[in-house]
């Protein structure tokens, strides 16, 4: 079969097919993997995840297909996808958006390059950097106080950056968040293309999309970042749509960027063993969703809106996003613990223990993400959970109980809004590090990424010089009961050694 040629329809399945035709196969196998289609597979795992998972397990044989010279089953499945989403080429992701992240920065930048990141970027970003050697620029997202979170770059960040590094080679954006916020995509978007870096180039946008895989498939969901006209973009399948763990997809769309490029970064990151129940996975998502997309959306945004309303109608307060409806994407449920004494931590222990686990606790409030894999049965769980927890609502004295305790209102310090490190974080990286105490790190560039929750955006990255701002900021961010990720032990950071 050749994907190029053969007449495609949303409703094929091309990997799933060809993969169900071999491992029917009676055949020999003395290739990899080991298992040979399950007869070497262990027993109790065998059984319990029935025999067909193993079966399918195959290589990259010649009736099947390549992931890294795609011509046939997986080249036609690449090609329904990118028309599912609106791509003019989409490559299919057995790393994660993790693998996507690292290969869309390296695609586009070279070693010392600069690239406009935010500061709340996934911490695959900075892997990324580290692999590319660019310089990043790191912008502060606009801040939420009311509701502790960062909700992305504005149109007027993006540009101040341009104006003030005209020789910018991409902007790479996070969007949506956690929370379901996404940022004005159009506009960046328009910002970015009508600026000519000092190398001539158009400045390309790449958009870590891992929590918008489905805006594609339904109007009442925030545009996709394609429809934003980004040329880059990074979308986890297996979070919002129904592909298996790890499995994900990166888009290209127009000539900004160069496939080839992209080509040779992915090789760079993706397994040699691609697995291919992964790769059955995104081509089955892809055709579930272009086959029944919306009435499964509609289905889910109905469970989405039940939640929220039966929350808010019991006293919760519920993000809602007045101000960008059209860009809040409603399938996310965040809810603000903190009103009623309880640590989104507090919150999620106690559901938990009653069969109802959310998404992400942070330090005021807890995540829920709804998807088409939800049922009525699980809204009404969760809602009977929440009226268990309301007795442990208000009048909660969080001072006399200090398990309902949420951690004080940390004031940390904002980030400048646009820095960039000391260093390349790849050379902070590379050099010879040491780790000293908080205290005695002043001057010193850090060789880590520093992350005080809250807020949950990362104070410093590796090549970044630790100021006594910085100091202050994670002191009182410990003081206050806050956490801190990316250091060992707690007042201990790693720094790039002096020469
Ligand atoms: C914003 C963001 N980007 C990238 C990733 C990495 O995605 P994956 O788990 O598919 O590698 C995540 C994972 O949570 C994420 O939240």
């Amino acid at each position: 079969m050749d994907g190029s040629r053969i007449t495609l329809n949303a409703s094929d399945m091309p990997i799933v097919t060809a993969l169900r035709e071999l491992a029917d196969r009676p055949q020999a196998r003395f290739y990899l993997p080991g298992h040979k289609g399950g007869h070497g597979a262990p027993e109790a795992l065998r059984q319990w995840l029935g025999e067909a998972l193993w079966r399918a397990d195959l290589p990259e044989l010649p009736d099947f297909d390549n992931l890294f010279a795609p011509e046939a089953a997986i080249a036609a499945a690449q090609t329904l996808a990118a028309q599912a989403f609106g791509a003019d080429r989409t490559w299919f992701l057995c790393n994660g958006s993790t693998a996507g992240v690292i290969a869309a920065l390296s695609a586009v930048c070279r070693p010392g390059d600069r690239v406009l990141l935010p500061r709340n970027a996934h911490r695959s970003a900075i892997t990324g950097l580290i692999h590319c050697g660019a310089m990043p620029v790191l912008a502060a997202p606009d801040y939420d106080r009311a509701w502790d979170l960062d909700r992305g770059l504005t149109p007027e960040t993006v540009a101040l950056a341009i104006e003030r590094y005209p020789n910018l080679v991409a902007i790479f954006l996070v969007s949506p968040n956690y929370y379901g916020q996404s940022c004005d995509l159009a506009a960046i978007v328009a910002i970015a293309h009508q600026h000519y870096s000092n190398s001539n180039h158009p400045i390309p946008v790449i958009i870590d999309a891992a929590h918008g895989s489905h805006f594609a498939f339904h109007p009442d969901l925030p545009a996709s970042a394609l429809t934003s006209g980004a040329d880059l973009v990074v979308e986890s399948t297996h979070k919002t749509l129904g592909a298996l763990s790890q499995a994900a997809m990166l888009h290209l769309q127009g000539d900004r960027v160069d496939p080839d490029r992209v080509d040779r970064a992915l090789a760079c990151v993706q397994s040699t063993s691609p697995n291919a129940l992964l790769l059955a996975s995104l081509d089955a998502a892809r055709q579930q969703m272009a086959t029944h997309g919306r009435s499964l959306l509609d289905r889910t945004l109905t469970l989405a809106d039940r939640f929220r309303s039966g929350l808010r109608d019991r006293g919760w307060i519920v993000l809602g996003d007045r101000g960008i409806a059209d860009r809040f994407d409603r399938t996310r449920i965040t809810v603000r613990t903190a009103d009623a004494g309880l640590s989104g931590y507090n919150a999620d222990e106690f559901l938990y223990a009653r069969g109802v686990a959310a998404e992400l606790p942070t330090d005021r409030h807890l995540t829920f993400v709804v998807t088409i894999g939800n049922s009525d049965a699980d809204i009404d769980r969760a809602l009977a959970a929440f009226r268990d927890l309301e007795a442990l609502r208000s009048p909660v004295d969080p001072n006399s109980n200090p398990s309902l305790k949420t951690n004080t209102t940390v004031p940390t310090q904002s980030p400048p809004q646009l820095t960039e490190p000391a260093i390349r974080p790849r050379d902070a990286f590379f050099q010879p590090s040491e780790t000293i105490a908080l205290a005695d790190s002043r001057d010193r560039l850090s060789a880590d990424t520093l992350c005080p929750y809250p807020p949950g955006i990362p104070l410093l990255i590796p090549g970044e010089r630790i100021t006594q701002t910085a100091i202050d900021a994670l002191q009182q961010t410990l003081a206050a009961g806050g956490t801190v990720t990316g250091w060992s032990t707690a007042g201990w950071v790693r720094v790039v050694r002096d020469q």
